[in-house]
């Protein structure tokens, strides 16, 4: 009756979802992206929403609607993508849909770069912060439950579960992206939970019932934790 009157399962809880690409940027006109739609994050956020939660929505330049009812903010890169991420903290939950690049430029240029005679230009690039293993690292400013997702192309579930050790969050949502799984950019998704007990497969389904079965198991996590 009490989660009912407030407003469900995840009433009084804050939680952060990144979503979305990063954009990193090359010259003031070019820049390194992915085809990461947003869409799963987005629907991660609507969902948790829907069980009464207070969400902090990180999101790279996406088509995907804003989340309404969400805390949004909106970033480019990676590196402004952990800056947002660290200011929102502290949080009940921390979910990491967002595809962040993995590198930048290791000087992006402040001028439009020129074909030139000379030859082609040659790209330096650097890494980006890992946001996921950072926050996941913290000390008591870390989230009670932080989810990571992984996108691979192959043997999956294993890769996940070394991502998942690597990473040091507790639960990974593994997800195949292979080019024939029509699941970047796609309604739906095929989603493998990896958490320290095993993998569990869930059949494949659409990105908003992923978002829903999600959520209800993030509530139950919490809801075993003292409010
Ligand atoms: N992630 C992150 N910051 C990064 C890279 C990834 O927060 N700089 C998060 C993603 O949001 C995702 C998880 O880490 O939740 C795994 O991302 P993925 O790209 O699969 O992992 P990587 O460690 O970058 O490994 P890979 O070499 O397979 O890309
Ligand atoms: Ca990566």
């Amino acid at each position: 009756i009490e989660a009912a009157l407030s407003g469900g399962p995840l009433s009084g809880r804050h939680i952060l979802v990144t979503s979305g690409p990063t954009h990193e940027p090359i010259d003031p006109v070019r820049y390194i992206a992915n085809r990461s739609s947003g869409a799963q994050g987005s629907a991660i956020a609507r969902a948790l929403i829907s069980l009464g939660a207070q969400v902090t929505f990180v999101t790279g330049p996406a088509d995907a609607p804003r989340p309404p009812g969400a805390h949004v903010l909106e970033v480019q890169t990676a590196q402004e993508m952990h800056d947002a991420v660290i200011s929102a903290l502290p949080a009940d939950a921390a979910i990491f849909a967002a595809a962040v690049a993995d590198w930048r430029m290791a000087e992006a240029s402040t001028r439009k770069l020129k074909k030139s005679k000379d030859g082609l230009p040659v790209l330096a690039f650097a890494e980006n912060p890992d946001i996921l293993r950072h926050v996941s690292g913290l000390g008591d400013n870390r989230p009670g439950l932080v989810v990571g997702f992984a996108a691979e192309t192959d043997d999956v579930i294993d890769n996940a579960t070394a991502k998942r050790d690597r990473k040091g969050c507790d639960w990974i949502l593994a997800n195949d992206v292979s080019p024939g799984s029509g699941i970047m950019g796609g309604t739906e998704n095929a989603v493998v939970l990896i958490d320290a007990t095993g993998a569990d497969t869930w059949p494949r389904m659409t990105k908003d019932d992923v978002a829903q079965r999600l959520a209800r198991r993030i509530a139950d996590a919490l809801g075993a934790v003292q409010n």
